[in-house]
């Protein structure tokens, strides 16, 4: 049953008892609308309470039902709702916990509300680029104001029920009840037993001093929030519609947006996060109850750009931290910078003095591996060195207890050589974490041959715990994100010897919607770090062809914003890229020195070249078995890379074209001389997927 029914005196009580969230599935809305009735039939019953079981109100839909024929199957939500509304016996709806979206909706449609303090309220569907489709933009301006309620389904975030409570003259919640809700919304009900006639949201007027200024002024707003996005100027729209149509005429127009927005490019791309962001937790093989060791406390070898970010993961957490270093200057710098840290986000009000102070008592330093022994799981960030992590994981093995979890950040070396280094290879896992690695979501948390399960679903529950996105990947050099990005870079070389300027490149993927194009985010991370990769490679795959222009920049000495200089001028302290005419000029000479004449190149050859070297890179990834899933890609890519998530990654975009256009394209790339056509021949998976007209989610 998912939705319970029973009688207390003459108050009907209906539960809606779906879990986790009560989300209004088909069948909850079934059994609420047969609640209705009974309760409306029976005699004896004068007045409805309804409300949710467990951990809330309701969440809203049922996620798992999304573009199912369930999900809008009569009864669907608006039904429901109407049929609340014809109820001829009051309905109180007691909210507590979560009331979102669809429960929200559903709660508005009552003739009462009551809450318990601390409940979240929110209209979320914004978030993943719809508005409210069950009347949430025509009912709420009614009992909170055009603007509150406008603002609340423009962010989707939600706010505390006792806050809206409070607002003057706000009709959202008839009663704030302290201590039991049931039997304080019970108590609530029978006082409003004889109530005729009954209020109903719809019959509200809702009115604006001056709506034409307001809405003017909200749209100009959202325009600058939301660039990538239609749903936030729609939501403007419906809200608008609240004041200026007839309650119907505003349900109808909401109905259209709703309905247009499902089949955008932007609404697809936000779901398929929404989803890609759920899956990345499943493991085929490591079921979701696997047990788990207890993380109480962590150590960190190395106090350098990553050890400090990664460490401030755990204190932000609470959980304790131990940092170990070779020599104490280097440890008073790491630990410098975490204040340093710390306190820019005091200065700036994001947090609170006592919790900085919470958060410092729980770290501690040390140069002695035998003060670490006791830690659940130990974190490596010393220098990308294979002999240098083999000492390190020596030391750790002998002093570390037994059980602990040894990890690494290695970026690029390979974790089953650092693993077998261990007598205990199967407590061995990498943490890959993105720099700064106290701000960057993504977590790669990469599975050696012999990493046990247990390890590998401790490691995904403790990075939920500090907030990460985790995606597992398999063993090899760059993991999946970087793995990806050595042929996105290549690309962007190839593009400079052709024709194109770093600035022309960076324009055309920023216009995509990467945060930052190629050659900018070359100059932030760091020109050298790609050199130093690329001498490697030229010992490693001599056939590999590498444009040499970026060895050029850095053989000037021109590394980035570190060095002042990069594949752009920097005025001193200043971040803008300003573009460079000896850059310009040593591209066009590097050019001339391979004869090669410049030919104008359009954006979306200039963006497809970069994002498909993506894409099919990830599907050598997904048929080796790297990456699960072509979602984790995309989360990979959203969460680590700043692709553009209306968008929704490098795979899910690759969808939206087509991979028999995306094939396509790629032929004519490899025809192109001056590209690379080995690398151009599609994965088999993707040449297989395109054939049969498949999709890769
Ligand atoms: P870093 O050079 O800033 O810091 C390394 C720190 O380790 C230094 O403070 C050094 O004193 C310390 N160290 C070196 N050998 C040690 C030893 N035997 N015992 C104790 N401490 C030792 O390097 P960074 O950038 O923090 O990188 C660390 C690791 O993280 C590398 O494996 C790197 O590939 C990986 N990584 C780096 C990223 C980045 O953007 N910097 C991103 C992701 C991973």
């Amino acid at each position: 049953m998912t939705a319970l029914y029973e009688t207390r005196g003459p108050v009907a009580v209906i539960t809606l008892s779906n879990p986790p969230v009560n989300g209004l599935g088909y069948s909850t809305r079934v059994g609420v609308a047969q609640a209705l009735d009974r309760a409306q039939a029976d005699p004896a019953v004068q007045v409805i309470v309804l409300t949710g079981a467990g951990k809330a109100f309701s969440g809203g839909a049922d996620i798992k039902e999304f573009g199912s024929p369930q999900a809008t199957a009569a009864p669907n939500l608006l039904d429901l709702i109407r049929a609340c509304e014809l109820c001829s016996k009051p309905i109180v709806a007691a909210v507590h916990s979560v009331a979102m979206g669809g429960g929200l909706e559903l709660a508005l449609g009552c003739h009462y509300r009551v809450t318990a303090p601390g409940a979240n309220i929110a209209l979320p569907e914004v978030k993943i680029g719809l508005i409210p489709g069950a009347g949430g933009t025509q009912r709420l301006p009614r009992v909170l104001g055009v603007e509150t309620a406008l603002n609340l389904i423009v962010s989707g975030d939600p706010v505390k029920s006792e806050l809206l409570a409070s607002l003057p003259g706000q009709k959202l919640f008839d009663q704030v009840i302290e201590g039991d809700l049931l039997e304080g919304a019970i108590a609530f009900a029978l006082e409003k037993a004889d109530v005729r006639p009954l209020p109903l949201v719809r019959d509200l007027k809702v009115r604006h001093e001056n709506p034409d200024g307001y809405f003017q002024f909200a749209r100009n707003m959202v325009k600058g929030m939301a660039k990538n996005f239609p749903a936030p100027a729609k939501c403007v729209d419906a809200v608008e519609a609240s004041v200026k149509k007839k309650f119907d005429d505003g349900m109808v127009l909401e109905r259209e947006i709703f309905t247009a927005l499902m089949f955008t490019p932007e609404c697809k791309a936000l779901r398929h996060a929404f989803f890609a962001e759920r899956a990345t937790s499943k493991i085929p093989d490591v079921p979701e109850d696997t047990p788990v060791r207890t993380i109480a406390k962590v150590a960190v070898i190395g106090a350098g750009t990553m050890g400090g970010g990664i460490s401030m993961n755990f204190l932000n957490a609470g959980i304790p931290v131990t940092i170990l270093e070779m020599k104490q200057d280097a440890l008073d710098r790491g630990i410098a910078t975490i204040k340093k840290n710390y306190e820019a986000q005091v200065k700036k009000g994001k947090l609170k003095e006592d919790k900085y102070a919470q958060r410092m008592a729980l770290l501690s330093t040390t140069l002695d591996y035998a003060a670490i022994g006791d830690a659940d799981l130990v974190i490596e960030a010393v220098f990308e060195d294979l002999e240098v992590k083999r000492a390190v994981f020596q030391s750790l093995d002998r002093v570390m207890k037994p059980g602990a979890i040894l990890a690494s950040n290695t970026s690029t070396l390979d974790l089953n050589k650092i693993a077998a280094f261990t007598e205990r290879p199967q407590d061995v896992i990498g943490m890959h974490f993105f720099s700064p690695a106290n701000v960057m979501k993504l977590l790669e948390v990469v599975r050696g041959e012999q990493t046990a399960k247990d390890v590998l679903a401790t490691v995904m529950a403790l990075g939920k715990k500090i907030k990460k996105t985790c995606v597992v990947s398999g063993v090899c050099d760059g993991f999946i994100g970087n793995r990806m990005i050595e042929q996105y870079s290549r690309q962007a070389g190839f593009l400079l010897e052709e024709g194109c300027t770093p600035a022309q490149v960076d324009r055309a993927v920023e216009k995509f919607g990467f945060a930052m194009g190629p050659f900018r985010m070359g100059d932030l991370a760091g020109n050298d770090i790609g050199w130093y990769i690329r001498k490697r490679r030229y010992q490693e795959k001599p056939d590999l062809r590498y444009s040499k222009t970026a060895d050029l920049l850095c053989e000037l000495g021109r590394y980035g914003q570190k060095t002042g200089a990069g594949w752009y001028d920097y005025v001193p302290g200043k971040r803008d890229a300003i573009p460079s005419a000896l850059v310009e000029e040593m591209i066009a000479q590097h050019r001339a020195e391979l004869g090669i004449t410049p030919r104008k190149i359009d954006d979306e050859e200039i963006v497809h070249r970069l994002v498909f070297s993506l894409v099919n890179e990830a599907a050598h990834l997904l048929e080796e078995g790297i990456a699960l899933r072509a979602s984790d890609v995309d989360m990979v890519y959203l969460t680590g890379y700043g692709f553009p998530l209306h968008r929704g990654g490098p795979m899910c975009y690759a969808d939206t074209v087509g991979l028999w256009n995306v094939v396509q394209t790629m032929k004519r790339f490899a025809a192109n001389p001056l590209d690379d056509a080995s690398f151009w021949q599609p994965a088999p998976l993707l040449a297989q997927l395109a054939a049969e007209g498949k999709t890769f989610s």
